[in-house]
């Protein structure tokens, strides 16, 4: 029998499926009736009529698409607009938009980093990061997870170009990092410091200011931060904002930007009419950490570990990827949408339901969700007769 190219990929399914790691894309209804908690629109203004509004008219007036690089077919008087108040929102001099947060990531690093750079690089960082430190060529170390001792420990007695990169919130336990700490170590010595705020713009700082603006490093000659337009913004694209040196080096070297098409104008209109509203009615912001203090709140009252969230997202862990998986089909089945991150998409291996607050929830919603996720929560085993606990076993599930 001859063999055949990617008979390989089939023992790999089979792996996944005996670890419970499958992953399938399942069809979404436009009026699902389910209560979201899975989806990162924290502000709820992916279906404001107001920013809708502005999809469907930057898509009349320049395209569906934006047809090109910018540095080829020009940039649209929208995506600048958005650039420069996006930038001055943040409190950064400069910003440069791309088709994706994930992209914004890849060009930062890239282009602030080099062979021979040293990027201390934190292990709870988000793919996108990561894969921006493969990419980049660069020595990268990976510290410990918010130990900016480590990282100071990484960064002595190095004399070359370094940079720090770390989320300002991370993705999956949404805790927020200490960036002062960061700072100043990186400030110490004579390290860039580069943070993605994708969880923190919006929720976190003045007004939805984000992360560095809530650490006073907005501004900063060595600081630059990345977002995305997909999450508190409810549209779809990236942005790096730093330094004017910084944003017009980017445009000169960064190939993620310099060979993308541009972001496309319906969702540079979707995210500059969100930003508007953001910055009109700004109690939008704290409305979304409210909802995710009360969630947290009732499920740890109820006995489930969850992590103190300083943003809208909220982690629950799971047992294991199978319960995880069960836990959130069971939610689901209630009519709660929550999320599923399992392995690889937690650093440390641990499955957890993710839970996602909006400034749009209601207490009474809130409340429901968390009925719903604690009804659900899967038993967790017994410990051993004369065991305070079994080896490795979280607490997931309420005592019942
Ligand atoms: C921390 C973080 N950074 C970057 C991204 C990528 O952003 P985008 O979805 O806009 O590509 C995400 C998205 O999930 C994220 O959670």
């Amino acid at each position: 029998m001859p063999r055949h190219a990617f008979d390989w990929i089939d023992a790999q399914a089979e792996a996944r499926r005996r670890a419970g790691l499958v992953r399938a894309v399942r069809p979404r209804a436009h009026d699902d009736p389910l209560l979201d908690l899975y989806g990162n629109d924290y502000l709820g203004l992916a279906r404001h009529p107001e920013v809708t509004a502005a999809a469907a008219g930057a898509a009349r007036r320049w395209g569906a698409g934006a047809t090109g690089s910018r540095l080829v077919s020009g940039s649209t008087g929208l995506h600048a607009e958005l650039e420069s108040e996006l930038a001055a929102f943040c409190g950064f001099e400069a910003g440069l938009v791309l088709s994706s947060g994930y992209a914004a990531n890849l060009a930062a690093v890239t282009a602030l980093s080099d062979r021979g750079t040293l990027v201390v690089s934190d292990a709870g960082n988000h793919a996108s990061l990561i894969d921006g430190c493969r990419l980049s060529r660069a020595d990268v170390v990976v510290v410990p997870h918010a130990d900016a001792k480590a990282a100071a420990k990484a960064l002595d007695g190095f004399a070359g170009r370094a940079l720090a990169v770390s989320d300002g919130v991370f993705s999956v336990d949404g805790d927020a990092a200490d960036l002062p700490a960061l700072a100043a170590v990186c400030r110490a010595h004579g390290a860039g410091l580069l943070v993605d705020d994708a969880h923190g713009l919006g929720v976190l700082g003045d007004g939805g200011r984000g992360s560095l603006h809530a650490a006073g490093l907005t501004g900063a000659a060595d600081v630059v931060a990345t977002v995305t337009l997909s999450k508190a913004l409810g549209s779809q694209g990236g942005a790096v904002l730093g330094p004017v040196r910084v944003i017009e080096h980017l445009v000169n070297t960064a190939r993620t930007f310099i060979e993308e098409t541009a972001l496309d104008p319906a969702a540079a209109g979707a995210a500059l009419a969100a930003l508007r509203l953001l910055r009109s009615e700004p109690e939008r912001a704290a409305a979304a950490g409210e909802a995710a203090q009360r969630l947290h709140g009732g499920l740890t009252a109820a006995g489930l570990t969850a992590v103190r969230p300083d943003a809208a997202v909220v982690s629950v862990r799971a047992p294991s990827p199978e319960a995880a998986v069960a836990w959130a089909a069971a939610c689901r089945g209630a009519g709660v949408a929550v999320g599923c991150f399992r392995p690889p998409s937690v650093p440390d291996g641990i499955a957890r339901l993710r839970l996602t607050a909006r400034a749009d929830l209601t207490e009474q919603q809130v409340d429901t969700a968390v009925e719903t996720v604690v009804r659900t929560a899967p038993a967790v085993p017994e410990p051993a007769p004369g065991r305070t606990g079994a080896p490795g076993a979280r607490r997931a599930g309420p005592a019942r």
